[in-house]
């Protein structure tokens, strides 16, 4: 039976490299989730988490040598858990180096993107990652692809809107906001600015506010981002929320409408400093064109009501229009893709 599929897989990828077909992706990849894109028309996005298991008991029982994204999360108990990417960065210890080219290759494999085809890849990064960084990522890619670059993720994101000219990116990730300005050229580093307040950042103040609040409560920063994405807002709410929450040996239904809207609102001040200093230190004939178009993405770009928000701060400093990404899981990957297959074929020979 192995022997039959073996062969089915081998007489196929044969057929495509006849046929010298070239397959581009585009990856994203994020402290939070990887996600992928191809010329085909497939993408998926899992979490950036892998796990192996603890011991040969745990190894016999989950039948695996590696799990990846939900799956680890869910068995994790019996498993050493690595996530490859830290704030933004890929660490660059062997262990995390070997889960992070697992990861790739489990996302390629969900894809089918793991066949014998010509590949060219672009990877999106967040803009802060360094020269260094951006080697390490490329070094441990290139065994799977026949070009691959690295890309600014929010240079990633704008391409895919189609927006290169006058455009602010405000990408709210897991580890990090990054804001940039893309006008055209790949981002220089004085077009960026990066601050830790993103998503673990307003999970981390909602454990603190609730544990604040409520005394003998203990909640986990998991519970906190679970709650966070159902009912993330800023501003006024529409809504009470109220969740369950175990106290001693009861559960008790509480209300955590006003912690959600603090911790929510403690990256606002960042964000602002960092779009006014990035607008007012653009070229002046063009300032005017900038604050008005200043885009939203990444995860935290869900939080309800947050463009409304910042452009009401906006109008303090002179006004500014403020947009969300309809797809903040895939623009990333999405605007890597359509760089890869923009590139003239003469770039991937020497890429
Ligand atoms: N509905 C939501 N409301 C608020 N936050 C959300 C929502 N959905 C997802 N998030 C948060 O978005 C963050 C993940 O965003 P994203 O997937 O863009 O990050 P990433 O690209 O992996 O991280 P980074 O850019 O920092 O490397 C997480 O903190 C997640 O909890
Ligand atoms: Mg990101």
């Amino acid at each position: 039976m192995a022997n039959k599929k073996k062969v089915v897989i081998e007489k196929a990828s044969a057929t495509r490299v006849k046929e010298n077909k070239t397959l581009y992706i585009g990856i994203d990849l994020g402290t939070n989730h990887t996600a992928i894109s191809t010329s085909e028309g497939k993408k998926k996005s899992i979490l950036s988490i892998v796990g192996i298991p603890r011991d040969a008991v745990a190894s016999k029982f989950l039948k695996k040598e590696r799990l990846y994204g939900d799956e680890a999360l869910k068995h994790r108990v019996a498993l050493n858990m690595f996530k490859p990417i830290e704030s933004g960065l890929l660490k660059n210890q062997r262990e995390d180096l070997e889960a992070a080219k697992g990861l790739l290759q489990y996302i390629m494999g969900l894809v089918d993107a793991n066949r014998d085809v010509k590949k060219y890849a672009i990877i999106g990064v967040p803009s802060q990652a360094s020269v260094l960084n951006k080697k390490i990522i490329t070094e441990m890619a290139k065994d799977f692809f026949d070009g691959v670059m690295v890309a600014s993720e929010p240079f990633c994101v704008a391409y895919n809107l189609g927006e290169l000219e006058h455009t602010l990116v405000v990408d709210i990730g897991a580890g990090t906001t990054d804001i940039c300005r893309v006008h055209g050229t790949l981002p220089e580093p004085d077009d960026q600015i990066s601050s830790n307040k993103a998503g673990d950042y307003i999970d981390a103040e909602l454990v603190r506010l609730i544990s604040e609040e409520y005394a003998n409560v203990r909640v986990t920063n998991e519970v906190a981002k679970k709650w966070k994405e159902h009912s993330s807002f800023v501003g006024e709410p529409e809504e009470e929320i109220v969740v369950d929450i175990p106290v001693d040996s009861s559960i008790l239904k509480l209300s955590i409408t006003k912690e959600i809207r603090t911790a929510c609102e403690s990256i606002i001040p960042d964000i602002m400093s960092g779009i006014s200093k990035l607008i007012s230190t653009y070229d002046p004939d063009f300032q005017e064109y900038l604050r008005n178009n200043i885009w939203l993405a990444g995860g935290g770009s869900l939080i309800r009501n947050i463009d409304v928000v910042l452009g009401k701060e906006l109008e303090l400093i002179d006004g500014g229009k403020v947009f969300k990404d309809t797809d903040p899981v895939f623009s990333g990957a999405n605007g890597a893709l359509k760089l890869a297959q923009d590139m003239p074929p003469e770039f991937w020979q020497t890429a």
